[in-house]
This record gives C-alpha cells, sequence and structure tokens, in this order.
C-alpha cells in the first residue's frame, strides 16, 4: 500500500483529499503549519507532522520519521491572488522555495511521483473559452506566476531525476463534505461568502459588476467541486504509479460550464431560504468576464469527470457544513 505525503493536508482541498485517500486505501502523511489549516480538519487515520516548508530541517525530520513516502500531492501554499499583488515576494519567493525544499530532500528519499495543485490563474488572457491545457501561459498575478515557477521546477526534476509528476489548474474550489469544510481567514471565495449572508455574519454581498458581457451582466466562473478535485488528484497519483503510463504533465480541471454570480446567489437562495440582499460595486480591476476551463483531456486521460456538475448540489453541500459550523472549525 502506498504512502502519500498530502503537505497543506490540514487546509481546505488538502483535508478532504487526505480523507478521500484513506477511503481509497492509501496511507497519508499530512505535513502542516497550521498557518491557516486546522488540526481537525486532518483525518483520524491520517499521521500527522506538523512543520513548515520554509525549514528544511522540519521536512528532513518528516521524511526520517516516513521514510516509506513514495508519493506527493502539494497543496501547501500562499494562495489569495490579492495578497500577490500586494507582497509578491511573499509569492514569488516563498511558494517556489518552499517546493524546492521539497524536493531537495524528497528526490534523495526516492520520491517519484508528485502532483502539484496549480491553478488557472496561469491563464489571464485566454484566446479561447472553454480554455484548453495548450493556452498561452500568461499569469494573472504572482500568485499566478508562483505557480509556473513551481511547473518548471517539476519540469526539470523529471529531466535530471525522472520525477513524474502532473499539474492539475484549476479555477475555484467549492463544496464541502458533511464534516471537512471550508475555513478561511480572510474568507476570499464567493460560495462561503454568500453563506456567510445567510447566517446573519455580513449584512449584504457586494457584486462587482453587473455590466459585462455575459448573459446576466455579471462575471462567470467555473466551480469545481472539492471532492471531484480530490478524486482527480487520486486517479493522477495512480497513474503515476506505472512508469510506461502515458501521462501529460499537465490538466485542466473545470465544471463543463460556468456560473455567473447571480446564478450561484439565486442557488443560495433557494438552498439557504434566505433572502441574500446583494449591492452593486463597480467592477475590479483585472477580473475577465467569462473563465471557463476545459476538462476534455483530463476526462481521456486521467477517466476523470466531474459529478458535481449541478449548482444546487454543490450549494446543499456547502451549506451543509457552513449552517453546522458558522464558527468554522473554532466550535
Ligand atoms: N481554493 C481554491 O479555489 C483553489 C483553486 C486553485 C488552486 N488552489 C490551490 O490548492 C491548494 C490548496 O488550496 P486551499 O484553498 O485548500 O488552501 P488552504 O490555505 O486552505 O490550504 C493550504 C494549507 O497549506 C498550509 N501551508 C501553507 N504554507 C505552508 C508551509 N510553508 N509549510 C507547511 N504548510 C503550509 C496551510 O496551513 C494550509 O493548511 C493551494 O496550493 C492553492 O493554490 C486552490
Amino acid at each position: 500500500m502506498s504512502k502519500i505525503l498530502v503537505t497543506g493536508g490540514a487546509g481546505y482541498i488538502g483535508s478532504i483529499t487526505t480523507a478521500e485517500l484513506i477511503a481509497a486505501g492509501h496511507r497519508v502523511v499530512v505535513f502542516d503549519n497550521l498557518y491557516q489549516g486546522h488540526r481537525e480538519a486532518v483525518h483520524p487515520d491520517a499521521a500527522f507532522v506538523q512543520g513548515d516548508l520554509a525549514r528544511p530541517d522540519d521536512i528532513r525530520a518528516l521524511f526520517a520519521q516516513h521514510p516509506d513516502i513514495d508519493g506527493i500531492m502539494h497543496f501547501a501554499s500562499y494562495t489569495l491572488v490579492g495578497e500577490s499583488m500586494q507582497q509578491p515576494l511573499k509569492y514569488l519567493r516563498d511558494n517556489l522555495v518552499n517546493a524546492a525544499n521539497l524536493l531537495e530532500v524528497a528526490i534523495p528519499a526516492g520520491v517519484r511521483r508528485f502532483i502539484l495543485s496549480s491553478t488557472a490563474n496561469l491563464f489571464d488572457k485566454p484566446e479561447r473559452i472553454p480554455i484548453e491545457p495548450d493556452e498561452h501561459i500568461i499569469p494573472g498575478s504572482p500568485y499566478g506566476e508562483s505557480k509556473f515557477f513551481i511547473e518548471r521546477l517539476l519540469h526539470w526534476h523529471k529531466e535530471i531525476y525522472g520525477l513524474r509528476y502532473v499539474c492539475l489548474r484549476y479555477f475555484n474550489a467549492c463544496g464541502d463534505t458533511p464534516t471537512i469544510g471550508e475555513d478561511h481567514s480572510p474568507e476570499t471565495h464567493l460560495i462561503p461568502i454568500v453563506l456567510q449572508v445567510a447566517l446573519g455574519q455580513r449584512e449584504r454581498l457586494t457584486i462587482f459588476g453587473d455590466d459585462y458581457p455575459t448573459p446576466d451582466g455579471t462575471c462567470v466562473r467555473d466551480y469545481i467541486h472539492v471532492v471531484d478535485i480530490a478524486q482527480a488528484h487520486i486517479r493522477a497519483i495512480n497513474l503515476l504509479a506505472d512508469p510506461l503510463t502515458k501521462i501529460q504533465s499537465h490538466y485542466n480541471l473545470g465544471n463543463g460550464r460556468g456560473f455567473s454570480i447571480l446564478e450561484v446567489i439565486d442557488s443560495a437562495r433557494r438552498i439557504t431560504h434566505h433572502p441574500i440582499p446583494t449591492e452593486i460595486g463597480p467592477r475590479r480591476a483585472g477580473d475577465p468576464a467569462l473563465l471557463i476551463a476545459s476538462s476534455e483531456a483530463a476526462n481521456q486521460d486521467l477517466g476523470w469527470t466531474p459529478h458535481f456538475t449541478d449548482l444546487d448540489a454543490i450549494m446543499r453541500s456547502a451549506w451543509e457544513w457552513h449552517h453546522t459550523h458558522p464558527k468554522g472549525y473554532l466550535q
């Protein structure tokens, strides 16, 4: 049975992926400094090592304790696009150096499989919608650029050390499971913010611009359920177990269709029975009208299709977590 290291496995996507890995029969070690993560989010059957990728000694201690790690899913990262526009080196330097620190210990330890949780923020000016994996890479922020740096790091570790890797690029992770969910501080994602209005924690939701060239004038985005994301990571790492598997180095993951901000709000109104008051604010700089990823290649090569294609089903799963955990993990 393989042992997978999940960096950032106490965070939103990493903790749910850990639970899915365990359900699929893998052994898991979670490594997280709890900068954003929550110890309570880590599945009880996973080993937990608290440590920081910025500290090579922590990584060496992790591998000394778990010398049989044979694959890595790398989620640990600074993740905020907006913050990266204010503190670029926190992203361009730290996200890159942390990944390099990890590889520097993992390669001599014999790790040969690596999945990077990358981002569709690599495609700031797509020429085609839906966005194909071979779209021109124009990162939209230092955050997106830092993921591209790591993708290049992996490319050279493949060329030089034979590391097998896949980068999964996606937009808006969303939805929850009944027991593990999204608890970020600050919260920047639309669905949890809408649900904070339904919980009475915010008065109203500001919609940034309603005059975009989309059917209802609000931005359209690709929302992909966190369990679907987890399943794509698991499929990719399983396929990498066979060195002869023909697999690309990067895939886009998407829901198959986009949803507008108004569609998201309407869904939240249906599921929560709350009126969710809104106000229209000015457009935000750099927000494209329409962003949707094409998952065709992931479908063909990984055999992956999203199960949560219905917005109400996504919203229901998010509401189930948020209304039973109104303060997140701080109950
Ligand atoms: N949430 C999304 O919509 C989305 C979309 C595309 C890609 N991603 C990527 O998926 C990954 C997970 O995103 P998330 O929303 O779960 O974020 P998150 O902040 O909830 O999880 C990241 C985890 O990494 C940990 N961490 C951060 N720096 C660390 C370090 N130096 N050492 C050890 N642990 C560290 C944090 O404590 C946290 O638990 C990120 O790499 C993000 O870039 C997320």
